[in-house]
């Protein structure tokens, strides 16, 4: 089946305007109502930014959710050896989630409102948590104030190391690491640093403004403290074509998206995105996620002509049409060849590989972001081994899948000896996580994990 990738760039559907004062979520420690309504911001009528994104339901947001402008990446390391503790934090980073994405704040931004707050609970007789008392009530940092919330979703990871860690089941948890949550191979050319690989517990967050995305995370962070501290992290950006039914271009300059698998097309998430059926409880509705950091040498790529760069990709760079056609959306036909009977999509053009005719049939949905960390002094691993300040700048490439075995795996075995591309990418982080399914209001994501 051919999906029509272009129609799924419509604005979401799922999500619903944001009205202030319309949140019903508990505030984390503080209780329901505790955030007044004058913290949150107001849309007019018709700004795109007011859409919500829906946090509770059977799959977590930011899979099938229409791929924001923007995302903030973190990898967590946890800290305590209690499993208590790591099933309060998912608790409060639930709550705090579902706040988040409605365009409240975590807690309150002002002192005054949080105090008042807690009064007005002792007041009607309900418990406070004793971490809110007075001066010691905690506050969200407010930089969102007055902000929309941009369709903001929050997806959470569980790592391979959540289970087991140093040959050490720190939580009781190693009896249910499911079998599709391997430790990623190392695959060819690899040049993975530690500090940008691995974490027991992901979270990606994504929102159509950059502020939004990261006050998430960090507000994540802060409700983290003494139980998990970050890893590393990744802020990526996505263009906006005037077309807004366009794919946009990566830092390649070749639209990206073109063949993804539709999020419209169901019987193909629940084949490729979705676990099957017989996966563990806990993953039911969810997908795994396997995150890489890849650098492009952008200042390598640019010296390349044209035909080669196309030759690369085995698409035209202006239309995104296949080489050897006119339309972006028509089919790839691997088998064409020229009158010497050449292939015109060249044999190691990075879309011939990642086909899934020449992969058994297997599709990815792929929701990667580009990213720009400035320069660094860099030695090239290809000709003409150029040294000197190159861009750190590339794709943050990100997958979900039913199954990394016969997905991303599946995929880039092949591609990493044999793509074109290779010549221009290094892959230097890396992470792969179970993102379980959703929750349904009032329970918390992986409360199936730790419930057992
Ligand atoms: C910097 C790294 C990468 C860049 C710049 C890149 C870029 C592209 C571009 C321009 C296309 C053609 C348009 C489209 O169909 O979306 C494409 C297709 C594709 N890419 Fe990548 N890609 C990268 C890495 C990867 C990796 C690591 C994988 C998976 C292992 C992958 C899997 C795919 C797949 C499955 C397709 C669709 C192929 C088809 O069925 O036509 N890509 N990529």
């Amino acid at each position: 089946m051919k999906d029509d990738c272009a129609k799924d760039r419509n604005p979401s559907r799922r999500g619903f305007l944001f009205a202030a004062g319309g949140a019903a979520a508990a505030t984390v420690g503080l209780g329901a109502g505790a955030v007044a309504a004058s913290d949150m911001a107001t849309p007019p009528p018709s700004d795109p930014r007011g859409v919500v994104e829906p946090f509770w339901g059977a799959h977590q947001g930011g899979i099938l959710t229409l791929p924001q402008s923007h995302s903030y990446f973190a990898a967590f390391d946890i800290a305590t050896d209690q499993r208590a503790a790591v099933e309060k934090l998912l608790r409060d980073w639930t709550v705090a989630a579902a706040r988040l994405a409605n365009g409240e704040p975590v807690e309150p931004i002002s002192m005054a409102r949080a105090i008042a707050a807690v009064a007005a609970r002792r007041a009607q007789g309900e418990p406070v948590d004793p971490d809110y008392e007075s001066d010691e009530v905690r506050l969200d940092s407010g930089e969102t104030a007055g902000m929309l919330p941009a369709r903001l979703t929050v997806t959470f990871g569980f790592g391979p190391s959540l289970f087991v860690k140093d040959g050490k089941d720190r939580f009781g948890l190693a009896a249910r690491r499911p079998e599709a949550l391997i430790d990623l191979p190392r695959f060819n050319g690899d040049q993975l640093k530690a500090d940008l690989t691995g974490g027991d517990l992901s979270v990606q967050a994504c929102a159509d403004d950059p502020q939004v995305a990261f006050h998430a995370v960090r507000q994540l962070v802060r409700l983290a403290y003494g139980v998990a501290q970050v890893r590393w992290a990744q802020a990526g950006f996505l263009g906006s074509p005037a077309d807004p039914a366009a794919p946009p271009r990566n830092l390649m300059g070749f639209k990206d998206g073109t063949n993804n698998l539709s999020t419209r097309n169901s019987a193909g998430m629940d084949k490729f995105i979705w676990v099957a059926a017989d996966a563990p409880d806990w993953m039911r509705g969810g997908s795994y996620l396997v995150a890489r950091r890849i650098r492009i040498a952008l200042e390598h790529w640019d010296r390349m002509k044209l035909a080669f760069q196309e030759q690369t990709i085995g698409r035209h760079k202006m239309s995104g049409a296949p080489i050897g056609k006119a339309k972006e959306t028509d089919d790839v036909e691997l088998d064409r060849v020229d009158k010497d009977g050449n292939p015109i999509i060249p044999e190691n053009a990075h879309i011939r590989l990642a086909a899934p005719a020449n992969n058994d049939g297997t599709q990815i949905l792929r929701r990667g972001y580009s990213y720009n960390d400035g320069v660094n002094f860099t030695a090239e691993r290809w000709p003409p081994w150029r040294q000197g300040m190159e861009y750190d700048a590339g794709l943050f490439f990100l997958c979900y899948q039913g199954d990394p075995r016969s997905g991303f795996v599946k995929i880039f075995e092949r591609m990493s000896k044999f793509d074109m591309m290779n010549q221009f990418v290094t892959h230097t982080g890396s992470g792969i996580f179970a993102c379980p399914g959703g929750a349904a209001e009032g329970g918390f994501i992986g409360e199936r994990l730790f419930s057992a």
